[in-house]
């Protein structure tokens, strides 16, 4: 398509990502004609969330979305229809889809990987992109279908500074449970009591979690919401309350590998603590989420509910943006405009 740019898989990351495993390509030429069903659209801003980074290997039995050598990066985007061969989809439409890297991509709406959300007459992208998106649609039904919290009950949330997890600490605290984030260090700490409004924070790169776990929960962890696994994982099983529920969100500490890793966990705690441990996409719900934003947006107004949005500038700053997340150096839900 003339004049657009989109990034593209240089290389498999070995081992820990680098900005160095993408190219930048620009493309030449005349866009080419819509087929029936498909639009072309502008990509005006994008989610940058840590599971493209299981995308960026080689095809296997559960990477659905593998990324071949020198294919284009794909995420969830803001974008706005500029040509439409689908009569769903008139142009000026704007919707949040999986699309690419790229300042412009065709994308077929009907067979979308995730059902494409048109967004309605009065929303914004950062809205779209920031409080109301997948990341908090993820932190919702985690939480309230997978975790099915209770009040009174102890929550304990790794990755409780970040996007979807610091989600999770406040609406646990709507729901009345007392809640206890893990971050690294000491001012992500900070966020998940003053942002996620959390009873306590634990910060895994300078405390014994296990040791802390145990002091901060006498009674037991009703609920582990795990976005980042290993070792946290581990301390948290350790310390669960009989009947406890693991809602496995992500294991992002676990990433950067190239194959799948060994949890050590001890089954037999499962065993006799009658834990639950449900996996869930955030996909499997989907056809809820007009519920959800609803409820969510209603706690924006309220106060109750407050995402906090580090905001990148440029298609230039993908790559960088998604390292970012591994390092632990972005601060809320990471968004790239492409203006
Ligand atoms: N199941 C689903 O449908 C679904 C949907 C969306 C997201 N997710 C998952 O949810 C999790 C959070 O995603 P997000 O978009 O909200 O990202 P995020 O939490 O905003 O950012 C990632 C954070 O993970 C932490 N981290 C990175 N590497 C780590 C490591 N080796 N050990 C411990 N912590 C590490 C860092 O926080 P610190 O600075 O605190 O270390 C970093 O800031 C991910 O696992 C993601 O895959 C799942």
């Amino acid at each position: 398509m003339t004049g657009s740019r989109r990034w593209t898989l240089a290389r498999y990351p070995a081992g820990k990502l680098a900005e160095s495993d993408f190219a930048l390509l620009a493309d030449g030429g005349e866009p080419p004609a819509l087929q029936p069903g498909e639009v072309q659209v502008r990509n005006r801003m994008f989610a940058v969330a840590p599971t493209i980074r299981n995308w960026l290997r080689p095809a296997s039995g559960w990477h659905r979305a593998a990324v071949p050598l020198g294919g284009a990066i794909r995420g969830m985007a803001a974008c706005e229809v500029v040509a439409s061969a689908d009569p769903g989809f008139a142009v000026g439409t704007r919707m949040i889809a999986m699309s690419e890297w790229a300042d412009r991509s065709v994308i077929r709406p009907a067979q979308a990987p995730v059902p494409v959300f048109q967004m309605p007459e009065g929303m914004d992208f950062a809205e779209a992109m920031g409080p109301l998106s997948l990341n908090s649609l993820t932190a919702y039904f985690g939480l309230l279908e997978v975790g099915r919290p209770r009040a009174g009950e102890t929550v304990v949330v790794s990755g409780a500074a970040g996007s979807v997890g610091s989600v999770v600490c406040q609406i646990a605290r709507i729901t009345g449970c007392r809640v206890i984030g893990i971050a690294g260090g000491a001012e992500k700490c900070a966020r998940v009591l003053a942002v996620g409004k959390a009873d306590a924070a634990i910060d895994y790169r300078a405390d014994d979690v296990g040791q802390r776990l145990r002091e901060l929960c006498p009674g037991g962890i009703d609920i582990f919401f795990d976005n980042v696994g290993g070792d946290q994982l581990r301390a948290a099983l350790g310390c669960m309350a009989p009947h406890g529920r693991i809602v496995a969100c992500g294991q992002i500490s676990t990433y950067d590998r190239g194959e799948a890793a060994e949890t050590g966990l001890d089954m037999m705690k499962v065993v006799y603590g009658r834990i639950r441990i449900e996996g869930f996409v955030v996909g499997d719900y989907v056809g809820r989420a007009e519920e959800a934003r609803k409820v969510l947006a209603a706690w924006v107004r309220s106060g109750d509910l407050e995402v906090s949005v580090d905001l990148r500038s440029g298609l230039e700053a993908l790559p960088r943006a998604l390292v970012d997340l591994f390092s632990g150096a972005n601060r809320g839900t990471v968004l790239v405009v492409n203006d």
